[in-house]
């Protein structure tokens, strides 16, 4: 824990507050905490309350069976996600308010209302249909940010096939992975999408994926980009030509509350990427109650949620939360730098954006490219700002508060994980006073606490291990396939309560500050990435004989991967060398999970029983100056290394 002292004596001096713009509070959806007291009275009654805003073709018998750690809610309830996220709008009368306002990185623009949406959710569900899936069966979804992303995630759980998405960065190889342990007998592709100006290949990636996937029967392409990809016949058909000629009219399969949505991997700390498992109703459920009160939706909203579906933000604050509240959304398709820097805030003036959902790293990146960008367009409409997928710092919230939010925007700071499904720790704005850089408290219905070591609740003031105290209805049921994995996981360090596996602080106030990781997870620009995923990576490489990873701070990402490397003998070190072996870590893993640094050393420090000392080496990559790339131990570092590891041995 001594690590994490200094993070907590940062984030002390942070003394500023923020309370709710009484503006703002006097039509927010929540404005007074009675909400919090009901919530805390009775969890249960309480989520069933919230359930009846779903639509259902059966009640549900019991709100919740929990067998620690299995949790079911709402059972003996049928519903549909599809039918909940379209179909009820549509019968409502609002089958012509906006679903998503797609904007092309090339600047192609098209508005999907959600008449149109049904119309082509349906369609794909009959042709997924008619390719033979069925029911249960796991369809992997490869895509750019396109409008046939969400689409053909709901003509999935329209059928009742559950979904998994594989974000567009990944590389063929994880493609692969996950299909194989998915056992996804069907995968929607695209032939490209665009980034920075230039097409890039999907269908190319995964006709790499899908050599080594022989269960593979068939693959949906849409076309996107026009580039010239290679079709397999009998197996490889293009969406444009089955999707168009189907009935636009699909009978929504009923499905039970604990059936599977989806599968989304995420990593954990040994190398093998973790299918975290997400039922039907709890699911929909955190998600759109979430949606509605944190971002305090209101009708005539216009959200932007600048993630990529890919990842669990997209799913749950792209997808399944903002339609199943019938919003209007923004769906962009590009980087925020192209063609300039201030493509963001066009957008945001284009569509008169109301509330933006982004992350810390992003912010930085726009703190960096300087506030002139945003100062060109006209950002009035905004009036609620949330950040996602790390801490934000204190001066990075300032910026945002006061560049893009013109001083006036509440800042939901929203805590998660891929495995909570939905946010579990943020302010409401009409209710709770900010705080720059803590995500304030939890959300009504959820129980959590910060523990030590022997797992008793560290007063306030005191710094500890965040874990939650109760079940609660969008929590992952499971990992796909091994269930010993999910208990020893997140259930075996504190018994009966949820390991999070986020340091975290509460302050004399309650207020939760969370601190990163403690396990040898990486948060780089928001996304998890394990060490040992890294490092399995590097020692593939038949010159490697050795190789630890660390996260090294970074001002624009969070955290940067620097790589230790030890050669095989015979091997010599080079600058060159650096850069291939940063080539081969993006090629198996995905672009975003390239070392920023790659440092050959002739040692490791090991504690006796082989361990290798993770602390040490990130102080040694913490020294280091940033925008090396890559770089050979020199003289200070190697004798830093060879002290620690005599001194560990010596130690023990
Ligand atoms: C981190 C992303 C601090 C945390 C939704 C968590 C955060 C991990 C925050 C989950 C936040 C996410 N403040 N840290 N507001 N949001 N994290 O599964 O370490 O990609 O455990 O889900 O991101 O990452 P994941």
């Amino acid at each position: 824990m001594a690590q994490q002292s200094d993070a907590i004596e940062a984030l002390y001096g942070e003394n500023r507050k923020f309370p709710p713009p009484p503006e703002f509070q006097a039509r927010a959806v929540v404005s007074d905490d009675e909400i919090y007291r009901r919530a805390e009275a009775d969890p249960e009654a309480f989520w069933a309350e919230q359930a009846e805003t779903l639509d259902w073709f059966k009640p549900w018998d019991t709100v919740l069976e929990w067998e620690p750690p299995f949790a079911k809610w709402f059972t003996g309830g049928k519903l549909n996600a599809s039918v909940n996220c379209v179909d009820r709008h549509v019968a409502a009368g609002r089958g012509d308010k906006v679903a998503y306002y797609f904007e092309g990185e090339p600047g192609d623009r098209r508005a999907l209302t959600y008449a149109e949406l049904l119309t082509e959710v349906c369609r794909c569900a009959n042709a997924l249909k008619e390719l033979g899936v069925r029911r249960g069966d796991r369809v992997a979804i490869y895509m750019p940010m396109v409008l046939e992303l969400p689409i053909a995630i709901l003509a999935c759980a329209r059928i009742g096939a559950p979904h998994t998405v594989v974000f567009g960065g990944f590389s063929a190889e994880a493609l692969r992975d996950r299909i194989l342990d998915a056992d996804a007998r069907f995968v929607i592709t695209a032939d490209g999408g665009y980034r920075r100006g230039k097409p890039f290949a999907l269908k190319a990636q995964a006709d790499r994926a899908l050599a080594e996937t022989p269960a593979v029967r068939n693959v949906l392409v849409v076309r996107r980009t026009g580039e010239e990809v290679a079709m397999q016949g009998g197996r490889d058909l293009w969406w444009h030509e089955v999707v168009a000629r189907q009935a636009d009219e699909c009978e929504p399969e009923q499905m039970d509350s604990e059936d599977m949505l989806y599968l989304l991997y995420t990593s954990g700390s040994t190398g093998k990427p973790k299918g975290i498992l997400h039922t039907t109703a709890g699911y929909l459920l955190g998600t759109s109650f979430t949606h509605r009160h944190v971002f305090d939706l209101q009708d005539d909203d216009i959200y932007w949620c600048a993630a990529d579906i890919g990842w669990v933000t997209g799913h749950s604050y792209i997808v399944y939360g903002p339609l199943a509240n019938g919003a209007t959304g923004v769906l962009y398709e590009g980087t925020p730098d192209y063609p300039g820097f201030d493509r963001w805030w066009e957008i945001i003036e284009r569509y008169g954006v109301t509330i933006l959902y982004c992350a810390p790293t992003a912010i930085r990146a726009h703190m960096k490219w300087g506030a002139e960008h945003a100062g060109k367009h006209d950002l009035s409409s905004l009036r609620l700002l949330g950040s996602v997928g790390e801490p934000i710092n204190p001066e990075a919230w300032i910026w945002y508060h006061q560049t893009i939010g013109g001083g006036r925007c509440p800042i939901v700071d929203t805590w998660w994980q891929t495995e909570t499904g939905s946010i579990l720790i943020s302010p409401l704005p009409g209710v709770t006073t900010t705080k720059p850089g803590s995500a304030t408290f939890p959300l009504p219905g959820i129980g959590a606490d910060v523990v030590d070591e022997a797992g008793n609740s560290v007063p306030l003031g005191r710094g500890g291990y965040l874990v939650l105290t109760r079940p609660w209805p969008s929590m992952l049921r499971g990992i796909y396939g091994d269930p010993e994995r999910y208990k020893e996981t997140y259930w075996s360090r504190y018994p009966g309560k949820y390991f999070v596996g986020d340091g975290c602080k509460r302050d004399d106030e309650g207020y939760y500050w969370l601190l990163g990781r403690v396990d040898d997870v990486m948060n780089i620009s928001g996304h998890r990435i394990s060490t040992t995923e890294i490092e399995s990576s590097l020692v593939s490489d038949p010159r490697v004989a050795e190789a630890a990873v660390v996260g090294q701070p970074d001002p624009v990402t969070g955290e940067a991967i620097f790589c230790f490397v030890i050669l095989r003998s015979g091997v010599t070190a080079s600058p060159e060398l650096g850069q291939e072996l940063r080539q081969h870590v993006a090629k198996q893993i995905g672009a975003f999970a390239r070392p920023k640094t790659v440092m050959f050393t002739p040692d490791l420090p090991k504690t006796r029983s082989g361990k290798i000392m993770r602390r040490l080496l990130r102080d040694v990559a913490s020294g280091r100056t940033l925008g090396d790339t890559t770089t050979l131990a020199d003289a200070s570092v190697v004798e830093q290394i060879r002290a620690a590891s005599t001194s560990a041995k010596s130690d023990e």
